[in-house]
């Protein structure tokens, strides 16, 4: 014998307006196709589905067609203006459903990640019994809370709780009693189990998963991506890590302050430069415009503008750190090696890394700063100057 099929209604005239972009939440991409592509290939590839109806805003009813098409929906019967609430919506797709059809499955085009067994295994639910849900228990402890004084007012046993998904599948006369009722007394419900549940019908639960995820703000589309790349064996996104290098050195003079990774350091010489002559933070800032291909130290401060005079170089680094934000990147770790034959640095360097981290507006725990002698094999070796050299990592996310 033939199992029993049934045809899906899918409420899509929505506005998405809880994920904040003024096109519908259901023609955004989500892994590369619209929201509602994925929700109607679901259905497509069931074989428990005979036919599907998509309720959509007038306005929508070409861009809606045009998923169904490049998803390759062959299964697709309609698509019919929905109303103001899902309900309504609800309502005009189920009247379009052919009496041939004894079960109808409801399915929300913003739950893309449901599987085939999933509806599957609600048709079959209902087949039996006549009306199914799928749903998972809920694992948070519920309160209840005043609205007006936000106080807790009691506890809900969650025991006997499930949050409800769908689809939720009906025999087709049930369901199309239950809407003809509510919209008589003008009952409005989130869902078309209520409804049914209204007209004291038993309707089956089945076990559903945490991943079949309702699109309802901008952070379930990067949850519900994770859970598509997962199940495509692609692992998590990996962002693309770029380097970049740095070096500087200056000469050591008399009657100038030491400034080295933004610390004075007491010393009979300080760096000669136009700046403070920070060299450290010179191969910082170098190291971390080379990451972001943003130019080089001397191209955004030019030793030629007055105003960098004397400058203190944390302001070189906050920039730095701006230009490699301003592309859409992040600060992953810099790390610094200053070579000097002279002072000790070892007890500057907490909070030399303090500093650092400060400016660049990232945990200490990014920044690490060492430091060498060349033991006397060169000018720095010599005490003729201080030179540095600097490494940095940033990420390029992958677009959201
Ligand atoms: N829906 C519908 N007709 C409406 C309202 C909603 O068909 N008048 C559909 C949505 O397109 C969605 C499903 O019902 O597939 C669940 O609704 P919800 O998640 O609330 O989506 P939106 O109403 O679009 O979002 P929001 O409430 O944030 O505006
Ligand atoms: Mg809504």
């Amino acid at each position: 014998m033939r199992a029993t099929r049934a045809a899906a209604v899918v409420p899509a005239a929505g506005r998405g307006e809880r994920v904040g972009s003024p096109q519908n939440k259901l023609l955004l991409p989500l892994a590369g196709s619209p929201v509602l592509a994925h929700a109607l290939r679901a259905l497509e590839s069931c074989p428990a589905i005979a036919a599907i109806i998509v309720a959509a805003r007038p306005e929508e009813h070409g861009p809606v067609a045009a998923v169904a098409r490049t998803a390759g929906i062959a299964k697709l019967t309609g698509i019919v203006p929905g109303g103001e609430t899902r309900q309504e919506s609800v309502r005009r797709a189920l009247s379009a459903v052919p009496a041939a059809h004894p079960l109808v499955a409801v399915h929300d085009g913003a739950r893309p990640l449901v599987t085939p067994a999933e509806v599957a295994a609600c048709v079959a639910a209902a087949a039996d019994t006549g009306a199914s849900v799928l749903a998972v228990p809920v694992t948070d402890t519920l309160k209840e809370v005043d609205p007006e004084d936000g106080r807790v007012r009691r506890t809900i046993r969650r025991e006997r709780l499930w949050a409800a998904q769908t689809p939720q599948v009906f025999r087709r006369d049930w369901l199309l009693e239950a809407h003809a009722r509510a919209a008589a007394q003008g009952y409005v419900a989130t869902d078309d189990c209520d409804l049914v549940e209204r007209l004291g019908h038993p309707v089956a639960v089945v076990p559903g998963s945490l991943e079949n995820v309702k699109i309802t703000g901008p952070e379930d589309f990067r949850r519900a991506e994770r859970i598509l790349r997962e199940r495509a064996g692609e692992g998590p996104a990996v962002p693309m890590v770029r380097v970049g290098s740095g070096y500087d050195a200056h000469r050591l003079v008399p009657g100038r302050a030491l400034v080295l990774g933004g610390v004075r350091v007491p010393y009979d010489r300080g760096l000669a430069g136009h700046s403070d002559a920070d060299v450290l933070i010179h191969a910082l800032v170098d190291a971390l415009l080379g990451a972001a291909a943003a130019g080089d130290i001397g191209r955004l401060f030019p030793s030629s503008d007055p105003a960098h005079k004397d400058a203190d170089s944390r302001i070189f680094l906050r920039r730095a750190a701006e230009c490699v934000r301003e592309r859409r990147m992040e600060i992953l770790s810099v790390d610094a090696t200053l070579v000097a034959q002279e002072p000790k640095i070892a007890p500057f360097v907490p909070e030399m890394r303090a500093v650092i981290a400060a400016a660049l507006g990232v945990p200490v725990e990014r920044v690490s700063v060492k430091a060498t002698t060349t033991d006397g094999l060169d000018d720095t070796g010599a005490g003729e100057g201080m030179a540095a050299h600097a490494v940095a990592t940033v990420a390029q996310h992958a677009m959201e």
